[in-house]
């Protein structure tokens, strides 16, 4: 079996938690670890406020557009703005579960249709010059995985499609919330291996129920790639080992007083622009998770930042309560 040559880690895209506040923050602790947006539909950037929806922050690189829809001529227009607003990449969501989502028949729904994948992988590619990536499931429904996805794979592999990065588990449409369809369907990483060992050339990612950067790297020895998503999102200190153990930047060392430091000081700019702190904030409750003081930079953020014209004072006062002497020096 071949051995992995281009290892990567990224943070899942995940609806209304990787806004570019979150992406920017977990920038701070990791450099190299990829990262994804929110998914944005392909009909909202053509239609909506485009420039709001692709805003990102150049600090964001290596940055990730994730798209919803199933219609080509839409999707390959949206990926042509996501392009020209500097998106490195463009990728698919085919795992999405929610019901927003089926009523406009894309998201996990389209496991069922890989030849409209592939038409819409074709679609994306003839408009861009930069990567365009599948995010999918293992399966929906009754579907039997181990010989549907390999037949989904094959077809849209074909779009051309070098990239899969496989949500190890099903989706089951009907019956469960999105939130029980990332926990209740058992996790399958051995069908994801088989998908690897089948097509050694193509770059596949494994995500699903990661804990931390060791858990990801010991599941992925055979693949290409890990995503963590509420890993990141609920203990994002565990993106402090990315740099160094899985892109070999021995020289990163991210220190938390640093990272508070460089939060404070992008707040203080967004906030100049209109942006609300708690907009910020709100997505760095876990710094500390596990560490003493955490509950108090938690309750001092959640309870101070809400408030009108709260500034970056309100971190530096979280910061003191927790990091006590190692802040002040
Ligand atoms: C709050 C939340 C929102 C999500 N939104 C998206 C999304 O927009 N697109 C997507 O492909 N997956 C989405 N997901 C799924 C994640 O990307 C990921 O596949 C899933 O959480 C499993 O990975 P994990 O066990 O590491 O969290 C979301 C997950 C969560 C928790």
């Amino acid at each position: 079996m071949k051995t992995v040559a281009n290892h990567t880690l990224s943070v899942a895209p995940m609806m209304d938690w990787t806004d570019r506040h979150c992406r920017f923050f977990h920038r701070l602790i990791s450099k190299h670890a990829q990262l994804y947006t929110e998914m944005v539909t392909a009909k909202a950037l053509i239609h909506g406020d485009a420039m709001r929806l692709l805003r990102f922050d150049a600090a964001e690189h290596p940055v990730v557009l994730q798209l919803g829809g199933a219609e080509p001529s839409e999707l390959a227009h949206a990926a042509k703005l996501a392009e020209e607003a500097g998106y490195g990449e463009i990728n698919l969501n085919v795992g999405c579960p929610s019901d927003r989502v089926q009523s406009g028949a894309f998201g996990a729904a389209l496991m069922a249709e890989p030849d409209r994948v592939a038409t819409c992988i074709a679609a994306m590619k003839a408009a861009v010059s930069v990567p365009v990536t599948v995010k999918c499931r293992l399966g929906i429904d009754d579907q039997n995985p181990e010989e549907t996805l390999p037949a989904f794979i094959e077809t849209v592999k074909a779009a051309p499609c070098q990239t899969f990065i496989i949500h190890a588990r099903k989706a089951w449409l009907k019956g469960l919330s999105p939130k029980d369809n990332r926990t209740i369907p058992p996790l399958d990483y051995g069908l994801v291996r088989t998908i690897k060992e089948t097509w050694p050339d193509l770059t596949i990612i494994l995500n699903g129920g990661l804990r931390d950067v060791p858990h990801a790297l010991e599941e992925t020895k055979m693949l290409d790639g890990a995503m963590l998503g509420r890993a990141a999102y609920q203990t994002p200190w565990v993106l402090a080992k990315v740099d160094a153990m899985v892109f070999g930047d021995a020289k990163a060392k991210p220190n938390k007083a640093e990272v508070v430091q460089a939060l404070m000081e992008y707040a203080a700019e967004e906030i100049a622009q209109g942006t609300p702190l708690h907009a910020i904030t709100r997505h760095v409750f876990g710094l500390f998770a596990g560490e003493a003081g955490a509950r108090l930079w938690r309750r001092t953020l959640s309870e101070k930042a809400p408030k009108p014209g709260a500034g970056p004072e309100v971190i530096v006062e979280a910061a003191e309560a927790v990091l006590g002497e190692k802040w002040a020096a």
